[in-house]
């Protein structure tokens, strides 16, 4: 049986592995991005992946990507809540606003996308939710104060709702990346990348963002349906819960 996936935050980095990855594993697949047109363009043109342009920060704008893209491919099966964004600083200079930012971006837009597909999801008794948290979530990271709170926000929800979900045939879970090599990662000061970051990662090297979309093809597949609730760590031992 074909699945439609939806995958937010598809064209960059982590996001376009996820997407790539599940239409490998033979889904219909569809991205959102919020605003680089350039590289949703390039996302498409190399893959064949259609790119849906919104902001996971907006309720009402998740309404209406949600049924353009169902319109396009049918009922949302698997929902892969990935888009994210960081505005670190420490928290002493941290403003209201970066806090608001990655807080409406990261955790409501959490809300945001799932909440308009999740009565579907019931009615057909099949889906996938899968959150894309962070190991910062989970342990925390100087700097990153709004991030690391929203990334634990994620963590709640995700085993919260996985209850709500697990007698309707939805599963539930996040993964916890640790430091991948996309964009936001080589955005961090090259010094403490190198002298702080990479050091603490046992496996002596950052992620692969095909490393994180693997897990999400599992979770997603139909042999995954007893796994609900679940924290899925992919961080090279960094941080072992
Ligand atoms: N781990 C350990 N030490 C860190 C650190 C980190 N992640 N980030 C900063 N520090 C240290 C710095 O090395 C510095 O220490 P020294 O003076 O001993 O060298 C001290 O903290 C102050 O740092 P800065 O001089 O850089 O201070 P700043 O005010 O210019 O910038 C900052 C602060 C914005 C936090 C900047 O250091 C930074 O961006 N750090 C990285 C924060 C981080 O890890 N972000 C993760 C982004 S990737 C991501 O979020 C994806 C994911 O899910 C994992």
């Amino acid at each position: 049986m074909t699945r439609v996936a939806l995958v937010t935050g598809g064209t960059r980095g982590i996001g376009a592995a996820i997407a790539v990855a599940l239409k490998d594993s033979g889904a219909r697949v569809a991205v959102s991005y919020a605003g680089n047109d350039e590289a949703a363009a390039a996302f498409s043109a190399k893959t064949g992946i259609k790119a849906y342009k919104w902001s996971v920060a907006d309720y009402d704008e998740c309404v209406t990507g949600i049924a353009d893209v169902e319109a396009d491919l049918g009922p949302i099966d698997i929902l892969v809540n990935n888009a994210g964004i960081t505005r670190d600083g420490m928290f002493h200079k941290l403003t209201r606003e970066a806090w608001r930012e990655v807080i409406d971006t990261n955790l409501n837009g959490v809300f945001n996308m799932t909440h308009p597909i999740w009565p579907g999801m019931r009615s057909r008794k099949f889906g996938r939710v899968i959150n894309i948290s962070s190991i910062n979530g989970q342990k925390g990271q100087m700097g990153q104060v709004n991030y690391s709170a929203s990334k634990a926000g994620d963590l709640g929800f995700t085993k919260a709702l996985a209850q709500e979900g697990a007698f309707m045939g939805i599963t539930v879970n996040a993964i916890c990346p640790g430091y991948i090599g996309t964009e936001m990662v080589r955005a961090i000061p090259e010094k403490v990348l190198n002298e702080k970051i990479i050091p603490q990662i046992p496996v002596g090297r950052l992620g692969e963002p095909e490393e994180i979309a693997r897990c999400v093809v599992f979770l997603a597949s139909d042999d995954a349906g007893f796994i609900t609730g679940s924290t899925l760590t992919a961080n090279g031992g960094q941080f072992v819960v």
